[in-house]
């Protein structure tokens, strides 16, 4: 899994971890991500530190790669590695552009086309590999001053819908994760406006992938939008 040293991340690691999955859990930064890491293996776990800048492709392959000649399957990628950097249009850097589609989008893309030979195994053998995106609810409806991330995250809901449709009859379920302001470093620069206590919290998300995985083989949960109680509805009803 990307983005598994910090918030959203590392709660669903430390839930798949807690039922039996062996977790390669990656992130850019090496410290945080060993520190994160290490708290979970004291804890009698089976995770694995895998650092990479998921802005590689190179190092995103190498992930996958080395998960499989680690444990030789997969059954559940989770894309989660995420950044969003806020501003109005007229002033977004180019870089700053180009660094959130390739965190947010691109490299979902890739650790996907990677890992789905080994979903594709996992999928014949018992019917329920699972693919987990994290989107966000700025994904279901654009905000102003997130113009990039909150298209970023409309394209990883379409990649997972689109995903979801290549990989239907092999096994392998797609679901996008949509959640509003939850409490993790992400949306330290908020906590002035909403308490981290009233924020969706990091577990809500590991608990809604533990359903996905439990779930028969012949429902699909496309997508799960988390919002807060009183957040207009990110389905217009
Ligand atoms: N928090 C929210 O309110 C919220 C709402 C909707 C959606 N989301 C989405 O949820 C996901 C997780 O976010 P979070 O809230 O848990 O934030 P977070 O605590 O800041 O975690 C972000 C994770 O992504 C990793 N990451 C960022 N850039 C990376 C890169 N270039 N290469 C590899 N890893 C990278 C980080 O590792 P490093 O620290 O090492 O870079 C970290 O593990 C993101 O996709 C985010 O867009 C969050």
């Amino acid at each position: 899994m990307t983005g598994g040293s910090s918030g959203i991340g590392l709660a669903i690691a430390r839930a798949l971890a807690e039922d039996g999955y062996a977790v390669t859990a990656s992130a850019r930064r090496v410290d945080k991500l060993e520190a994160a890491v290490e708290a979970l293996v004291g804890a009698g776990l089976e995770v694995e530190a895998a650092p990479a800048n998921v802005t590689s492709e190179d190092e995103v392959k190498a992930l996958v790669a080395g998960h499989r000649e680690r444990h030789g399957r997969l059954d559940v990628l989770v894309n989660n590695a995420g950044i969003g950097i806020g501003g109005a249009i007229e002033e977004i850097e180019t870089k700053r552009l180009d660094l959130q589609i390739d965190v947010n989008l691109r490299s979902y893309v890739i650790a996907m086309r990677e890992a789905l030979p080994m979903l594709r195994k996992a999928g014949a053998e018992h019917g329920k590999a699972l693919v987990v995106n994290t989107a966000s609810i700025a994904g279901k409806g654009g905000q102003g001053w997130l113009a990039v991330y909150s298209a970023t995250k409309a394209g990883v809901i379409g990649l997972s819908q689109a995903a979801q449709m290549e990989v239907a009859q092999a096994g392998i379920q797609v679901t996008a994760l949509c959640p509003a302001f939850v409490d993790t470093p992400m949306t330290e620069w908020v906590q002035g406006q909403v308490e981290p206590e009233k924020m969706i919290q990091p577990r809500d998300l590991a608990e809604a992938v533990r359903l996905l995985l439990r779930t028969s083989r012949h429902c699909l949960i496309p997508e799960i939008a988390f919002t807060r109680p009183g957040d207009p509805s990110p389905f217009g009803t």
